[in-house]
């Protein structure tokens, strides 16, 4: 299946400059959603992760029905101020703006084996806040799924030395 024929693009959103690339024809669509989760499930079963972990908001949409395909925990990391209990914080640079993210500091335990999925890689910032956040929990990122990838943002090069796939990637 082209999961690029249900990627929408939109020029000047959020921003001027910025071509948006828009998921929400994908996930309306059963077969190609469901396509995009088993291609992660097929390439990251293997390096046997014990949690997915995955950034609000568009992360959710991926990680929450992979970690159930897998079995392993969800752990979502969110926007300053929307966790209730103690959390971690990072901070970080995105395409368009800067933000940072958090954990509960329970959420991850010593030794677990992460899976970080987003929905798109850009800068890189999301998801290397994502790999911080967890590293410092003391997990090991096991890898990174993207279902859109910016090759020329470059975000690659701010990722570690573990497998990384993108099922769809704009040059
Ligand atoms: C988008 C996207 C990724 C991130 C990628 O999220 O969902 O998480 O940007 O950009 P980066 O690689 O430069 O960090 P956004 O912060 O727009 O939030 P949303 O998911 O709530 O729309
Ligand atoms: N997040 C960061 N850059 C993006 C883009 N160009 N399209 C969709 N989401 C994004």
């Amino acid at each position: 299946m082209d999961l690029r024929e249900y990627i929408r693009s939109i020029p000047d959103f959020p921003k001027p400059g910025i071509l948006f690339r828009d998921i929400t024809p994908l996930l309306s669509n059963p077969d190609a959603f469901g396509y995009a989760i088993d291609e992660f499930k097929r390439t990251f079963a293997p390096t046997r992760p014990t949690a997915i972990l995955a950034a609000e908001s568009r992360g959710f949409l991926f990680g929450a029905p992979l970690a159930l395909a897998l079995g392993a925990a969800f752990i979502p990391v969110r926007k300053p101020g929307k966790l209730p209990y103690k959390t971690r914080k990072f901070s970080y640079d995105l395409e368009y703006g800067s933000d940072s993210l958090e954990i509960h500091v329970d959420a991850v335990g010593q030794g677990s084996r992460v899976l970080l999925i987003d929905d798109l890689l850009a800068t890189g910032g999301t998801i290397e806040a994502c790999a911080k956040l967890a590293q410092e929990a003391g997990a090991e990122a096991v890898g990174c799924g993207f279902v859109v990838e910016l090759s020329f943002l470059d975000g690659r090069k701010k990722l570690g030395n573990y497998p990384i796939k993108s099922l769809i990637t704009y040059d």
